[in-house]
């Protein structure tokens, strides 16, 4: 028998489900992984991003605390939480929108690809869950490692027949927020002033800049060059050694997943000129997946644009970011197939 406290508490949960129904026009999301370093950071950024109006907030731990905390701002979204494998389904039905940071992180001395063996399951576990609940979401996906989990997922969708590239999201933002900084630091300039295209894919030599192409046109010494390539590609282990053991980035990759999320429902609205990197399926490489920029619209990365001109440090570059994205992409790919 219901108390007067419960009826009271499930009269204000009904308000809530017409303010998420209609009352508050926007976007619906989860975030799976959402009790974790990054999903805890992105809860409260997507709880403040006027364009959702319901956010779901999945873990395997300590879902219900995340939420209570996060659901006490007064911000427009309704916020509701799920716990455990048997709540997936209900987390993920009706979601236009699905961030994916579940999964462990690295520790000094691994690489991303150490992460695969634990990561690759939890991913088909969690990308089958949208296949079956909603099959039309964009999914963001931020689990490492990234190079090989977006081509997981792909196999994933494609054998329940749900598979369309455009929403398939390979989240590098992070690797261009560090370029810009890093960028903006060697030309004294605002980060937010600079734009450094980063392209191919999410994990050391893979990681390309291209700072031919910095915009505002830029020019660099040799040194300055390698100096910033290395240290962008290396900006994820930089974090890892500074934290000690203590995880990898998270407060800095909840800003780029917020940014990258924020992007995709900018274009999912219909705005124009919505551009970011991104790792897609592509056709700009003869490899099935690259990173480059692309236009975000209402289908998703409706456009995948081109590398434009390369000078010669960057051609090298490619080739061995290639040779290893190409055996990352086959991992992923033979995960599920095999
Ligand atoms: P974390 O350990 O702090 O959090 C991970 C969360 O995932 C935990 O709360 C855990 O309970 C949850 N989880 C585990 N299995 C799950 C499942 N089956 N379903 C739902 N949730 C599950 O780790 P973190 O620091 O938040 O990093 C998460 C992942 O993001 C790592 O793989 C990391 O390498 C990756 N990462 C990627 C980028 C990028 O640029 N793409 C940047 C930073 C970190
Ligand atoms: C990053 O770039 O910070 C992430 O991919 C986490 C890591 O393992 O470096």
């Amino acid at each position: 028998s219901s108390t007067p406290q419960m009826e009271a508490k499930n009269s204000v949960l009904g308000r809530e489900n017409c303010r998420a129904k209609g009352g508050n026009p926007g976007f619906k999301v989860a975030i799976l992984g959402a009790a974790g370093g990054i999903g805890q950071s992105l809860s409260l950024l997507m709880k403040m991003n006027p364009l959702v109006s319901l956010l779901h907030l999945y873990d395997v731990v300590n879902a219900p605390g995340v939420t209570a905390d996060v659901s006490h701002m007064d911000t427009g979204a309704v916020v509701r939480g799920f716990l455990g494998a048997k709540q997936l389904e209900d987390a993920l039905t009706g979601m236009d929108l699905v961030i994916i940071p579940a999964g462990i992180p690295r520790k000094p001395g691994m690489t991303r690809d150490d992460l695969f063996k634990i990561n690759a399951g939890i991913v088909k576990t969690l990308c089958e869950g949208v296949s079956k609940c909603c099959p039309n979401a964009i999914v963001n996906l931020i689990s490492n490692p990234v190079n090989s989990t977006v081509p997981i997922a792909a196999e994933v969708f494609k054998k329940a027949g749900t598979y369309d590239p455009k929403k398939l999201l390979g989240v590098t933002t992070l690797d261009v927020a560090r370029a810009n900084t890093f960028v903006a630091e060697v030309l004294g300039l605002d980060p937010r002033e600079v734009d450094v295209p980063v392209v191919g894919g999410h994990a050391g030599v893979t990681i390309l800049p291209l700072l031919s192409q910095v915009k505002p046109p830029s020019s660099f010494t040799p040194q300055e060059i390698e100096y910033l390539t290395n240290r962008i590609q290396n900006g994820g282990t930089e974090v890892v050694e500074a934290k000690a053991g203590a995880g990898s980035a998270t407060l800095s990759m909840a800003y780029a997943a917020s940014k990258f999320a924020d992007a995709c429902l900018r274009g999912l609205r219909g705005d124009a000129n919505v551009i970011e990197c991104s790792f897609v399926a592509s056709q700009v490489t003869e490899l099935a997946f690259f990173a480059t920029k692309v236009r975000l619209g209402r289908t998703g990365a409706e456009e995948v644009y081109q590398l434009g001109p390369l000078n010669e440090y960057e051609r090298i570059g490619l080739e061995k970011a290639k040779e290893e994205l190409a055996g990352s992409i086959q991992k992923g790919v033979e995960f599920i197939r095999k």
